[in-house]
């Protein structure tokens, strides 16, 4: 593919030095911290919603935070049935258990999923109405429940991002909610949760986490006007963001493998979850970009998880922006192992050993290997842009001719795996 002629090559000093962020009041990161839960929700209410995922369900860990939090004087009702990928449908039967409860804090204990629904609970509990009325930016009318975040995968981020992504059941598509006011309270991230992963979810989640770096570092920059903060919930990339992006890639890029073919290796499941953290603190301000723009067609029709189909497009995405993002794609290809003198040929070799390392992970290669049929490929060029702020945060217009060369080259497999990368030792 050829790369699209780069547009934001020159960035002004002013533009360099402007720095934004937007993240939870506190954040606790740690092996065996999830046991702060009870003295952090006796902060914020007496009694708590939990939301939890499938698997932590009538667990001895669960029944551990719910000890802990009734030794505190808390209440709990606990609603266990999130669907992953979190139909709308889901929401509505959870938001129904917690006013039953008369809930006046809402906690998350599970993975992405689990950590939206508390969300979108959070928001009707405060507000009312469902989340159709919610959808799109700033849509949130003020603040919501105090929400905890205890996150169970190490990849979304969202225990410290401002958006909810849903799967709307009627219109079959992944729609988002993102305000300000979603980001939790208190976000705490014990990697010891995370050892239950199996090797399947660590791989998606994880390369979720990493594609939440890169497409962070390589947002477009916008002219930080001091409107910007308040007109755009992802406002591009700026000096913070790019730090914690750039620390969240190094940090998930030296555990990730490990983690995958040694799940309870702490060490390694503590890189990955901090790299996952700083990837959500950077990406919930900067934003992410076009994979996550295309990801959500082929996801709705493939029914593919998040993670999977990120991992895949994302070489792709690289590829067509690459003229754009030399520099930070040479510091990329250079974390995964690149040693060329040149920073050109490294941020060349970037794509490739991107897709070298997710493919290691069992990530596949093609949009054939996902079951996508390729006369789909107009169809999911054009809904790719309906997210419309995605498409906008690419450094690299991404145009519908655009987005169907994308998908055209991940139709077959077109990007080069490089083979000659330093192996990440396991
Ligand atoms: N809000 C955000 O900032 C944001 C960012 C990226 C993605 N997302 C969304 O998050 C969702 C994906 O979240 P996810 O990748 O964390 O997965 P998930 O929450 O959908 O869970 C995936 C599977 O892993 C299981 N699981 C979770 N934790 C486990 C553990 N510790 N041990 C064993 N099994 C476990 C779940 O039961 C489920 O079957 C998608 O809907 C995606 O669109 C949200
Ligand atoms: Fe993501």
């Amino acid at each position: 593919m050829v790369p699209e002629q780069p547009v934001h090559t020159v960035a002004s000093e002013q533009h360099r030095n402007f720095a934004g962020l937007r993240s939870p009041g506190e954040i606790i990161f740690g092996s065996g911290q999830r046991h702060a839960l009870a003295q952090v929700v006796q902060r914020l209410g007496s009694r708590a919603f939990l939301c939890v995922d499938p698997h932590i369900a009538g667990s001895p860990e669960l029944d551990a935070l719910t000890d802990g939090l009734r030794g505190a004087g808390i209440t709990s009702g606990v609603y266990a049935d999130v669907v992953p990928e979190l139909p709308t449908a889901n929401v509505m039967a959870a938001v129904t258990e917690a006013r039953a409860h008369d809930a006046d804090v809402v906690v998350a204990v599970g993975g992405g999923s689990s950590i939206d629904l508390a969300k979108v609970v959070s928001c009707l509990l405060a507000h009312g109405g469902e989340p159709a009325d919610y959808y799109g930016e700033f849509g949130v009318p003020g603040p919501v429940l105090p929400l905890v975040a205890v996150p169970t995968t190490a990849g979304t981020g969202s225990e410290v991002t401002p958006v909810a992504v849903l799967t709307d059941s009627e219109r079959r598509l992944k729609v988002g909610i993102s305000s300000p006011y979603l980001i939790p309270t208190v976000a705490i991230c014990d990697p010891e949760l995370t050892i239950t992963c199996p090797p399947a979810v660590t791989a998606a989640s994880g390369v979720d986490a990493l594609s939440h770096c890169i497409e962070a570092l390589t947002a477009v920059r916008r002219e930080p006007t001091a409107t910007l903060m308040g007109e755009r919930v992802f406002i591009g990339r700026g000096r913070l963001t790019d730090q914690l992006a750039l620390a969240g890639a190094s940090s998930i890029i030296s555990g990730l493998h490990r983690a995958h073919a040694v799940p309870e290796d702490i060490r390694a499941r503590e890189e990955v979850m901090y790299g996952s953290m700083l990837g959500g603190l950077a990406f919930g301000t900067a934003g992410t970009a076009a994979a996550h723009a295309l990801q959500y067609p082929i996801g709705a029709a493939t029914k593919t998880p998040h993670g999977v189909g990120i991992g895949l497009l994302l070489p792709y995405v690289m590829e067509y922006n690459r003229g754009a993002c030399i520099p930070e794609f040479a510091q990329l290809a250079q974390i995964l192992g690149a040693e060329d003198a040149e920073e050109e040929t490294r941020a060349r070799r970037a794509p490739g050993l991107v897709q070298s390392y997710v493919r290691k992970l069992g990530i596949p290669v093609s949009l054939k290997e996902i079951g996508f049929d390729d006369e789909r490929i107009d169809w999911a060029a054009e809904q790719g842009l309906k997210s419309v702020r995605l498409a906008e945060n690419n450094p690299v217009p991404l145009t519908v001719d655009g987005a169907r060369r994308i998908l055209q080259a991940a139709a077959h497999g077109d990007a080069q795996a490089d083979k000659t990368s330093k192996e990440i030792a396991v």
